[in-house]
C-alpha cells in the first residue's frame, strides 16, 4: 500500500461512475461474427499450442487441463449474458455500482449487409431501458473488436471505402438509442486490434503486415472522427469517447539514455499516436489500464518477475497515478477508465489491486486530475478472445459447467463495501 497516500481525504465527486465493463461477444453467448468463424476454425490448433504458450507462467499447473481442451477456444454460449441481463443488473446493483460499459454487437443487429434485425433492435432497446429504469448509467460501446462477417469479408477496417459502413451502424445507434443514452464510446483499443490482428498475427484476420496494420489504424481514426461528428449532430449532449489502451511505459534504468528515448518512443507509438489524432473529437478521454511496462533501449519490455497474474502480466496497479498524470497534462478532459482488472481465479490478487487501484485515482485526483469514472473488468468471467475460457477476470464467477452459477467473489464483496463508503 502507497502508505503516504493511504490517508488522504480525496472525495470522488457525488456524480462519480463507479462501473464495471463488458463486451458483447466476451459474454453475450450465440454470436456469429468474425471471431466466432475464427474460434472455429482455430481452436484445435490453439489446444495443440497451449504448452508453448503458457507452460512458462505460474498458473500452468491449474490451468492445462483447460488450456489444452479446444472447447476453451470456443465462445459459444458464452455466460448467457444476452438471455440473462436482467440478472446480471441486479448484481450490478448489489455491488453497489452506478453504470454499466456494454458492447452491442454490429454482427448481431446487421448479420446481413444492409438487413436490420428488428428482434435485436428491440433486445438491446429493453436491454438499455431495464438499466435506465435500475438507475444504473448505461455506457454502450458500439465496436469492441467483432464484425459482421460480410464487412470482415470485404476487408473490413483495411479499406477506407468499408468505413461508411461502420458510420451507418453508429447511425442506426442514435437513431434507435440515442434518446436512452449520455455516453457512447465508438471503438475499444484500436492499437491492440492493429496489433496483434495485422502484426502479430495472433488475432483474426491473422495478417502479418505492418503497412495493412498502418491503414487499419488510420482507417479507424477517420471512423472514429466521423462517428463523432455524426453522433453530435444528432445528440449534441452526448458525451462520446475511445477506449484506448493505455501502459504505464517506463524507462528499465531510469537517466539511461537509450532507455529513455525507447521509452519516449513507445509512449508514443502505443500511447499517445491515436488519441492525438482523436483528440479534438473526444468529451472524455477513456482508457484501460493493464500494463506497466519496463523498457530498455533496444525496445525489450524487461519487467519485475512478480507478482504476476493468472495469465503472466506483471502487475503494477499503482501505475495507474503516473498514467493519469500525463494524460491529464497532454489532454485536460475529463477522464475515465474504461477498463482494469486481473485475470486471478484464486481470487488472491484482485482485492490488493482495487485497492491500490483506488488509491491511485484519488491521488492523481488531489492533483486536480478531473476524473468522472472507473469501470472494473470485468464484471462477470468472460472469454478472454485467443486464450478462451480460463483465465477468469470476473468480479463475478460463472460456472459454465454448472448452469452459468454466478457466485460474487470475495474482493467484489470487499469493493462493494468500499465503494458505498466512497460514494
Ligand atoms: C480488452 C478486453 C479484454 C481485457 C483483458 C482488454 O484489452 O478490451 O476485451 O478482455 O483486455 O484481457
Amino acid at each position: 500500500m502507497q502508505e503516504d497516500a493511504k490517508n488522504l481525504k480525496v472525495e470522488f465527486p457525488k456524480d462519480f461512475l463507479w462501473g464495471a465493463s463488458t463486451s458483447g461477444h466476451q459474454v453475450e453467448g450465440g454470436n456469429r461474427d468474425q471471431w466466432t468463424v475464427w474460434e472455429l476454425a482455430h481452436a484445435e490448433e490453439l489446444a495443440k499450442m497451449a504448452e508453448k504458450r503458457y507452460s512458462h507462467i505460474p498458473s500452468w499447473p491449474d490451468i492445462k487441463k483447460q488450456a489444452q481442451d479446444p472447447r476453451n477456444y470456443i465462445s459459444g454460449k458464452g455466460v448467457e449474458h444476452y438471455q440473462r441481463y436482467k440478472e446480471d443488473f441486479a448484481l450490478v446493483k448489489k455491488l453497489n455500482l452506478n453504470a454499466f460499459r456494454f458492447g452491442i454487437e454490429w454482427a448481431r443487429l446487421e448479420p446481413e449487409e444492409g438487413k436490420w434485425d428488428e428482434t435485436v433492435i428491440e433486445h438491446y432497446r429493453q436491454y438499455i431501458s431495464e438499466l435506465r429504469k435500475m438507475d444504473i448509467e448505461p455506457v454502450l460501446n458500439a465496436w469492441h473488436w467483432s464484425e459482421p462477417i460480410w464487412f470482415a469479408e470485404k476487408g473490413g477496417f483495411k479499406k477506407r471505402k468499408n468505413i461508411k459502413y461502420f458510420i451507418r451502424f453508429i447511425d442506426k445507434i442514435c437513431q434507435e438509442y440515442g434518446h436512452l443514452l449520455r455516453y457512447i464510446i465508438t471503438l475499444n483499443e484500436p492499437n491492440n486490434f492493429a496489433t496483434f490482428g495485422y502484426i502479430l498475427g495472433a488475432w483474426p484476420p491473422q495478417e502479418r503486415n505492418v503497412l495493412d496494420a498502418s491503414w487499419v489504424y488510420w482507417h479507424l481514426v477517420i471512423a472514429h472522427r466521423q462517428a463523432y461528428k455524426l453522433i453530435k449532430r444528432q445528440h449534441p449532449e452526448m458525451q462520446v469517447g475511445v477506449a484506448s489502451q493505455l501502459a504505464n511505459i517506463q524507462a528499465k534504468r531510469p537517466h539511461n539514455i537509450f532507455d529513455e528515448i525507447a521509452t519516449k518512443i513507445m509512449r508514443y507509438l502505443w500511447n499517445w499516436w491515436f488519441p492525438r489524432r482523436i483528440r479534438k473529437q473526444q468529451d472524455f478521454i477513456g482508457f484501460n489500464y493493464y500494463f506497466t511496462d519496463y523498457y530498455t533501449g533496444v525496445f525489450k519490455r524487461k519487467n519485475p518477475k512478480i507478482p504476476l497474474n493468472d495469465l503472466g502480466w506483471y502487475m503494477e496497479p499503482e501505475g495507474l497515478y503516473p498514467l493519469l498524470l500525463r494524460v491529464w497534462a497532454r489532454y485536460r478532459k475529463p477522464i475515465i477508465i474504461t477498463e482494469n482488472g486481473v485475470a486471478d481465479s484464486k481470487d488472491e490478487y484482485r482485492r490488493w489491486w482495487i485497492e491500490e487501484t483506488i488509491v491511485a485515482m484519488q491521488r492523481a485526483m488531489s492533483e486536480g486530475v478531473k476524473l468522472k469514472g472507473y469501470f472494473h473488468w470485468s464484471l462477470l468471467d468472460n472469454f478472454e478472445w485467443a486464450d478462451g475460457w480460463w483465465p477468469k477476470f470476473g468480479l463475478v464467477a460463472v460456472d459454465r459447467e454448472h448452469g452459468m452459477k454466478r457466485t460474487i467473489r470475495d474482493s467484489a464483496k470487499w469493493y462493494a463495501e468500499r465503494i458505498k463508503k466512497l460514494s
